[in-house]
């Protein structure tokens, strides 16, 4: 059996981290059950930080519930059938609520079949039921009318202290398994904040007498969803489809304006023609023109506009893919680390911000 089903949380204690958010999302269930409406939940955040297992939860406050798949009802027709009528009829016990579960909001695909986001920011404002819907992606443009109509919370990752000790005490306590404390302690680093993945590694790992040894944490590949910077910037420049594009930056975990820093020391290595060059840079200068904005007016939706033309636009301002193999370096001219110091902590700085208006 997989750990990640054996150990998921039956109730809000159980979930760990993400504490703030859990007490709002308490106190949105209480208020249903009093009888007073309340707007869509939308659970935005990172993989494997329990956005779904919350939804379950939630589910378990409610008489009935009914999950739905965003992603694979695209179509208006489907969406409008399968939850229109629930969402603003009564469930037929008097007073009884119909939990509404949506997950991966973010999937419908809202460019090609707009039929499918509008439908469902139609159901959202009329719906007289609780709804719950998840997504990852918090700058997707598919949930900008979504998140108007809806109480945003927006999901953290897991510390990894967090991690540890879940691992220690509810993972490993109950398998009556123990390990070295140090190497423990490295895997819930090294999962950056997913804790579905400690977990899956965990078992991997220690299941049938194996023995968690630095080596053996080593040898598992690292977490495949979490690029690095040498894929993100490979992507920028060997790709031209956007979302990948976006996708690749997304997922990416280091500072942004490292990353900047390292598309302008590769655009020359892999464009050749003066114009795309060019144009390439222009688009890094604005990205860093929008980091600054960031910094000067606290307002982090200029976030997003940078990564946009440090991402798309470089990628977009060459004409062909080369068919070339260039060589990603960092980098050099200066000691990055120390030049980003101070940007990594605007980075934190915002980022606490934007927890606190959430
Ligand atoms: N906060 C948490 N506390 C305890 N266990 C967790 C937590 N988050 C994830 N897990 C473990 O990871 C598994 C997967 O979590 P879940 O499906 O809720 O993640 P998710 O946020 O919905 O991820 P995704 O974005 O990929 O859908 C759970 O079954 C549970 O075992
Ligand atoms: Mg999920």
């Amino acid at each position: 059996m997989l750990w990640t089903d054996k150990y998921r949380p039956k109730s809000f204690d159980d979930v760990v981290g993400n504490v703030k958010q859990k007490a709002i999302i308490k106190k949105w269930v209480e208020k249903w059950k009093n009888g007073e409406p309340q707007p869509p939940l939308l659970l935005i955040g990172p993989a494997g930080t329990g956005k779904t297992t919350i939804a379950h939860i939630i589910a378990d406050e409610f008489s009935e519930y009914i999950e739905l798949n965003a992603s694979d009802k695209r179509s208006h027709d489907l969406l409008m059938t399968t939850i229109g009528e629930s969402a603003n009829t009564y469930s037929l016990f008097g007073n009884n609520r119909k939990l509404i579960i949506m997950d991966e909001v973010d999937g419908i695909h809202g460019t090609n079949d707009r039929g499918g986001t509008k439908a469902l920011n139609k159901i959202i404002k009329e719906s007289k039921q609780p709804i719950v819907m998840m997504a990852n992606d918090f700058y997707s443009n598919k949930l900008t009318t979504i998140k108007k109509n809806a109480q945003v919370i927006k999901m953290d990752k897991i510390k990894s202290p967090s991690i540890n000790k879940f691992l220690r005490d509810v993972v490993l306590k109950n398998e009556g398994i123990e390990v070295d404390k140090d190497v423990l302690m490295k895997l819930s680093k090294r999962s950056s904040g997913d804790l579905r993945s400690a977990v899956n590694t965990l078992q991997a790992l220690v299941e049938n007498g194996g023995e968690l040894t630095e080596e053996a944490l080593d040898s598992t590949s690292q977490k495949d969803n979490t690029s690095t910077i040498f894929d993100t910037v490979t992507r920028v420049l060997k790709s031209k489809n956007p979302e990948h594009v976006k996708c690749s930056l997304f997922e990416n975990n280091e500072d942004p304006t490292l990353v900047m820093e390292y598309i302008a020391e590769n655009i020359p290595r892999e464009y050749e023609s003066n114009r795309e060059v060019q144009k390439a840079y222009e688009m890094n200068s604005q990205a860093d023109l929008y980091f600054g904005r960031t910094r000067s007016s606290q307002y982090y939706g200029y976030w997003k506009y940078a990564s946009d033309f440090m991402g798309v636009g470089v990628s977009t301002a060459k004409r062909d893919t080369y068919r070339k193999y260039s060589k990603v370096i960092s980098p050099m001219a200066f000691s990055l680390m120390g030049r980003t110091r101070g940007k990594r902590a605007l980075r934190d700085e915002i980022a606490s911000k934007m927890e606190e208006k959430m």
